[in-house]
C-alpha cells in the first residue's frame, strides 16, 4: 500500500494488473478485470454482453439486491426464480420454467458461499443459447466437483466489500471470464468505453478499482485458503453441535466445497431465537428478510405474495450466526451453548 502511495498510481496500475492475474489463476479462469465493487461488476458484465431494454434476465429472488438491481439498471427486466429449500440457491427447475423468448441471461448466485447447481444451469443455458453470469460475491474459493466458482459462467463477478471472505479496506470487485473479447469489452467499459485516447466505442462508466485496494487484496489473497479452511472448521463444529438441537444447520451438497461466507440456520421461531442471542450479546443477521420479488421498487413487475413461496418462507426462518476465521473456541462455545439453551 505504501508503494502505491510512492508511485502515485492511485487508480488501477500495476497492483491492479497483478491482482487480476492472481485472482483469475486462483479461480481457474483466464481473465480478471478489476472494478470498483461487486454491484458494478454485475452491471458492467450485463453491459458488455449487450443486455438492455426488451431483454429478460433470470435471477433468484432470495439474494442481495444488486443481483437484480443491476438488471434493472441496464433497462432489462429481472425475472425472479424461486430457490431450493435446502441449499437456498436458485432452483434450476424454476429457472427452466422462467425462460421465455426474451430471456438473454441467467444470474445464479452462490449464496452464503455454496456453489449453485451449475451443472444444470449451464446445461439449460446452452440448450437455450443464454449467457450465464455467476454472482460469486459471497463465494470466492468455493467449488463444485472440484471446479471453482467463477469458472462455469460466460462471466462471473466477485465483491471485495469489507465483510467478504476476501475483503479490501473499502470497496472492490472483479469480473472473471474465459472469453478474451468479453474481458476486453469490460476493460473498456470500466473506463467509459474508451478504446483509444478520448475515443469511446461504447458508453461505459467509471468502474475502476483503486491501486491501494488492489495492493491490500493481493496480500490478503495469500491467506484466503487458510481463512476459508478456518471458516469450514468452525462450520463443522457448529454442524455437530446443532444435531438434535432446535435449529436446522445449513445443508451442504456432497459435491460442494462450501466456504461459509455465512453460516445460516433455520428456525420457525427465528425472531425469538435472535432475541435470545441478543440477550447473550451474540449478534446475528438476517440475509434476507424480504425477497426481491416483493421489494417496493419491483412492484411494477406485478409479483404477489405467495408466488415464490420457498424463498418467502426462508425470509421468515433464516438467521446467520457469527463465523469468521479468527473466531475462538470459547466464542463459538458461547454461541453453541446459548442456542442449545433456547427453548
Ligand atoms: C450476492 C451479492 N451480489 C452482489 C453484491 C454486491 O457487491 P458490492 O457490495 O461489492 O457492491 C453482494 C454484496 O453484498 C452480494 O452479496
Amino acid at each position: 500500500m505504501l508503494s502505491v502511495l510512492d508511485s502515485q498510481r492511485y487508480v488501477l496500475g500495476p497492483e491492479a494488473d497483478a491482482l487480476e492475474t492472481e485472482i483469475a489463476a486462483f479461480c481457474g479462469v483466464k481473465y480478471g478485470v478489476a472494478v470498483c465493487n461487486g454491484s458494478d461488476a454485475l452491471l458492467v458484465s450485463l453491459m458488455a454482453l449487450g443486455i438492455g431494454p426488451g431483454d429478460e434476465v433470470i435471477v433468484p429472488t432470495f439474494t442481495f439486491f444488486a443481483t437484480a438491481g443491476s438488471v434493472a439498471r441496464v433497462g432489462a427486466k429481472p425475472v425472479f426464480a424461486d430457490i431450493r429449500p435446502d441449499t437456498f440457491n436458485v432452483d434450476p427447475d424454476a429457472v427452466a420454467a422462467a425462460i421465455t423468448s426474451k430471456t438473454r441471461a441467467i444470474i445464479p448466485v452462490h449464496l452464503y458461499g455454496q456453489c449453485a447447481d451449475m451443472d444444470r444451469i449451464t446445461a439449460l443455458a446452452q440448450r437455450h443459447g443464454l449467457a450465464v453470469i455467476e454472482d460469486g460475491a459471497q463465494a470466492i474459493g468455493a467449488k463444485r466437483n472440484d471446479r471453482g466458482v467463477g469458472s462455469y459462467g460466460t462471466a462471473a463477478t466477485l465483491s471485495f466489500y469489507p465483510t467478504k471472505n476476501l475483503s479490501g479496506v473499502g470497496e472492490g470487485g472483479m469480473v472473471l471470464t474465459n472469453d478474451g473479447d468479453l474481458a476486453a469489452r469490460v476493460k473498456s467499459l470500466r473506463n467509459h468505453g474508451q478504446t483509444g485516447q478520448y475515443e469511446h466505442a461504447w458508453i461505459g462508466g467509471n468502474f475502476r478499482l483503486d491501486g491501494i485496494q488492489a495492493a491490500a487484496l493481493r496480500v490478503k489473497l495469500r491467506r484466503l485458503p487458510a481463512w476459508n479452511d478456518a471458516r469450514r472448521r468452525h462450520a463443522d463444529r457448529y454442524d455437530q453441535a446443532f444435531r438434535g438441537s432446535p435449529v436446522t444447520p445449513p445443508p451442504v451438497e456432497a459435491s460442494c466445497h462450501h466456504v461459509y461466507h455465512q453460516y445460516t440456520i433455520r428456525s420457525p421461531r427465528r425472531d425469538a431465537l435472535r432475541a435470545h442471542l441478543t440477550a447473550a450479546e451474540i449478534s446475528s443477521g438476517v440475509y434476507y428478510p424480504l425477497p426481491l420479488h416483493l421489494q417496493p421498487c419491483f412492484a411494477y413487475l406485478g409479483y404477489r405474495k405467495g408466488q415464490l413461496a420457498v424463498a418467502e418462507r426462508a425470509c421468515e426462518e433464516v438467521s446467520s450466526l457469527p463465523i469468521f476465521p479468527e473466531m475462538t473456541q470459547a466464542q463459538q462455545d458461547h454461541v453453541i451453548e446459548t442456542i442449545r439453551a433456547f427453548s
